[in-house]
């Protein structure tokens, strides 16, 4: 393709404005030239602040614009389906935000969708693979760097948010497993070899958000999962860390360990004085892969262009869906859940 990639934008929330300004501003190959979102203050603010001239209020009118090449959709999690399944059938790339869906066969639905158009691509937004310190760490583990591979643990903690945001978020997003640990997830799979998961087991407890006891939800969840061969997994995610986020994973093998994102320093700025010695903590999920959203946008436009696929696939998607709603069934039946 020798002309820039056209791409337009679903969702402008938390998110999506992070995305729009990435295609807009920073993404080599692209224009950004049509956003969808049905708020009019969010659709302002694509016009006002990075110039996008064709607003769509309407989905079915924004993924018809016949304009586009690709879509970017960073919209709620219920609509991912739906709306990849339409962005292809008009003839549009797709990058979609994770997770796919919340039920498998939804999932499954748009992969069959999918191999209707094998000239389209589709990408699932898990980002931590585009980040450097795990890109370095999948790149050891395939040059044998620390034998097999047979554990991961895996934490997504994020700092705690007194207004509430994703106690509103969390009857739409799944639940803490499905929203956060999905990432968890799909890097287990990644750093382990894509081994076939068979059983989980999850509990979890609610430390200070107590409005989540009525839809079944915690703050704090734990996971164990059994995979083919061995393998085992460990997750933890919480919404109530005091100090700021910290994403970690650990990769244990027979002949060493690797670990990703130890702690929660901003930078590599250590502070003494009278208070003791301390670093400032990362605030968010944002500030941690900030790099890694650059790098997958710029990969989703290169796979578009030039057609060289990169991240993860739909069907990565739909078995982290298996895996995370297998989760999300044990934290409720309270009993291992066979991964079928
Ligand atoms: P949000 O609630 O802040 O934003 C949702 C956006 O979608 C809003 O702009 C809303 O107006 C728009 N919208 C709603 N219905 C629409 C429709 N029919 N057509 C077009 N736009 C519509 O949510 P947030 O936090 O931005 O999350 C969006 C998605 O991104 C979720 O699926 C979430 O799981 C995912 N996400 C992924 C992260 C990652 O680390 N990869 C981090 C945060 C969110």
């Amino acid at each position: 393709m020798s002309r820039p990639l056209r791409v337009g934008i679903a969702g402008l929330g938390r998110l999506g404005r992070l995305h729009a300004q990435q295609l807009a501003r920073h993404t080599v190959g692209c224009e950004l030239v049509s956003a969808c979102s049905p708020v009019a203050d969010e659709r302002a603010w694509a016009r006002d602040t990075l110039g996008v001239t064709a607003l769509h209020e309407d989905f079915g009118a924004f993924v018809h614009d016949p304009q586009l090449d690709a879509v970017v959709l960073v919209t709620p999690t219920a609509l991912h389906a739906e709306q990849t399944i339409a962005a292809l059938e008009a003839g549009k790339h797709v990058f979609v935000e994770k997770p796919l869906a919340l039920a498998v066969a939804d999932c499954e639905r748009v992969e069959a969708v999918a191999r209707k158009h094998p000239d389209r691509l589709a990408m699932v937004g898990f980002v931590r693979r585009f980040d450097p310190s795990y890109a370095n760490a999948r790149a050891r583990i395939e040059a044998n760097g620390i034998g097999r591979p047979f554990l991961v643990r895996s934490q997504t903690c994020d700092k705690l948010d007194p207004s509430g945001f994703f106690v509103r978020f969390a009857p739409s997003s799944g639940g803490i497993f499905m929203d956060c640990s999905v990432h968890d997830i799909d890097l287990a799979r990644w750093l382990l070899g894509y081994p076939k998961a068979q059983r989980a087991f999850a509990t979890g407890s609610v430390a200070v958000h107590h409005e989540l006891e009525a839809i079944g939800d915690v703050d704090n969840g734990l996971a164990i999962v059994e995979f083919e061969g061995g393998a085992r997994a460990v997750f933890y995610a919480s919404r109530t860390f005091a100090h700021g986020h910290e994403t970690s994973t650990e990769v244990i093998g027979t002949a060493g360990k690797l670990l990703v994102g130890a702690g929660a320093a901003r930078d590599r700025l250590q502070i003494s004085d009278a208070d003791g010695v301390r670093h400032i903590a990362l605030a968010d999920f944002h500030e941690r892969f900030a790099d890694a959203f650059r790098l997958e946008m710029t990969a989703f436009v290169a796979a578009c262009r030039d057609g060289v696929t990169a991240g993860a696939t739909l069907n990565d998607a739909t078995e982290a869906t298996r895996i995370g709603s297998a989760i999300a069934r044990s934290l409720a039946s309270g009993l291992p859940e066979a991964i079928a």
